[in-house]
């Protein structure tokens, strides 16, 4: 529901193109991206940017907002509460929703508690999606929107399938939990934080996310021209670790930024970790799970559902640094083996470097596709058990179809996307497997984030026993 807008005073243009379409992309408000084209038409129409509008906000949106309705659009409304009234400035105007941000609160959620970041406020900081709604809050939306992921792209209704989803709280609290935190650098040097789809930075004196030593840098103090980037890390020790990020060579499709070149301005090379009690050595520039809490509540949640046996043979895809192969191969014991796949050279030989005492796991280096896993199977057989970790664009339908196609007796499935992971599971299920088991974490307190660990089983296997519960 909605009053009708202040009339807006900004117009906007609508491209026409044979060619690539519209304007630039979201994260693209300056046009850096912007590739030649042929613009055939150019109309100008009235735009809703800068419009006031007063909303009653419905549910929760992917992504950080929640939904509300504006003379038939939808809008997509940041900081604001499912159930609330806001007034709020529309601050993107699509063909067929806007987005806006919720600058008054007129009938406030009880939910609703003040954001302890300074800089967690409408034209600000886009770090954060949640610091204006209780922790118990963030998890309850969070939830919803794994609910609605699978029901939209899987057709899946959770509470039918697997039971009621909450999304459980790691230790640590709300804040002071990121132990890695890149910030962006300006062109005069300065460092800050992105605002929200944009290329604007909030040159933050501190972000109360970070771990100490790395929410609070002294890095932020300082300039540091000529880089993209600096970033803090720090593992289970007080050191820190800076990484200054300079432009990679080469360049990249769509306008896109060539991956960084890395190096290390002071502090350890490498950090330490432990999961559930083992340690960890990794290059301070490798991949490790940023909520310190994270690797331990991820590799238990995959013990439970697949109660790997000893003598087992397991596959870990995405295996980055070794994180869950080095627990995989302590569960199976000299009597199984695990092989690891990871693409990242460094991540390889960090996983080499903590897989070392255990010579039945290896580490492969290797970019998971369908026919890797393949391939895998036809060297050393069927596996019994699989566990893939991919980025966030998921491993596709391809790989799921050949990682049941291999014929395990369980795949655990650890995602940082709902809704790549509900697309994956539906090839899955497709295949005649079924989603068996589903647990969410609050890895990322305060942003939309949320990791899943999902258990998928054959519908019926007649070979193999399967020991887990
Ligand atoms: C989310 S991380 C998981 C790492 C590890 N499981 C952990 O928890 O520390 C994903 C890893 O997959 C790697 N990766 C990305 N695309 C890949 C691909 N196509 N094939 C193999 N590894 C890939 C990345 O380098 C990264 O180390």
């Amino acid at each position: 529901m909605s009053e009708r807008p202040v009339a807006p005073d900004r117009r906007r243009s609508s491209v026409g193109s044979t060619a690539s379409g519209g304007g630039a992309g979201p994260n693209d408000p300056g046009g850096a991206g912007r590739r030649s084209r042929t613009v055939v038409s150019v109309a100008v129409v009235d735009s809703l940017v800068g419009a006031r509008l007063r909303l009653h906000v419905d549910g929760v949106a992917a992504g950080g907002a929640c939904v509300a309705r504006h003379e038939g659009r939808v809008v997509f409304v940041r900081h604001a509460l499912p159930g609330e009234r806001v007034l709020a400035v529309v601050t993107e105007d699509r063909e067929r929703y806007l987005r806006a941000d919720a600058v008054e609160i007129e009938d406030a959620s009880p939910d609703r508690v003040p954001a302890p970041c300074p800089y967690a406020t409408p034209g600000r900081c886009g770090g954060c999606d949640w610091q204006h709604a209780t922790g118990v809050a963030q998890r309850r939306l969070k939830a919803e929107v794994i609910a609605q992921q699978f029901a939209r792209i899987a057709g899946l209704d959770l509470d039918g399938t697997v039971g009621p989803l909450t999304v459980e709280e790691l230790p640590g609290g709300l804040l002071g939990w990121r132990s890695r935190i890149t910030f962006a650098v300006d062109a005069a040097g300065r460092p800050g934080l992105h605002r929200h789809r944009s290329h604007d930075l909030e040159h933050v004196a501190s972000c109360p996310l970070g771990v100490v030593g790395v929410g609070d840098t002294p890095a932020l103090a300082r300039s540091w021209p000529g880089q993209t980037g600096i970033e803090a890390v720090r593992g289970d020790g007080p050191e820190v670790t800076l990484l200054a990020h300079r432009p990679g060579p080469g360049r990249q499709a769509r306008g896109r930024r060539p991956p960084d070149r890395v190096s290390v301005v002071e502090g350890p090379p490498e950090v330490r970790h432990t999961v559930l009690g083992r340690p960890y050595t990794v290059a301070a520039g490798g991949f490790w799970q940023v909520h310190p809490a994270a690797a331990d509540a991820f590799a238990q949640a995959l013990l439970d559902a697949l109660a790997p046996q000893p003598g087992e043979r397991v596959v870990d895809l995405y295996a980055g640094s070794g994180a869950f192969t080095v627990v995989l191969a302590d569960a199976v014991g000299p009597s199984g083996s695990v092989i690891g796949v990871e693409s990242a050279a460094g991540a390889v030989a960090d996983a080499e470097r903590n897989l070392a005492d255990r010579p039945w796991a290896r580490i492969q280096r290797a970019r998971v596709d369908a026919g890797l896993v393949a391939g895998l199977v036809a060297e050393v057989g069927p596996p019994d058990l699989v566990v893939l970790d991919p980025p966030r664009a998921g491993a596709g339908a391809d790989v799921l179809r050949a990682l049941t196609a291999a014929g395990p007796r369980a795949i655990g499935y650890v995602s940082c996307d709902p809704a790549t992971l509900a697309r994956d599971v539906a090839a899955a299920v497709g295949a005649g497997w079924r989603l068996a088991g589903l647990r969410a974490f609050d890895a990322f307190p305060m942003t939309a984030h949320v990791e899943c660990v999902a258990t998928l089983r054959p519908e019926t296997h007649p070979d193999r026993a399967d020991h887990s519960p």
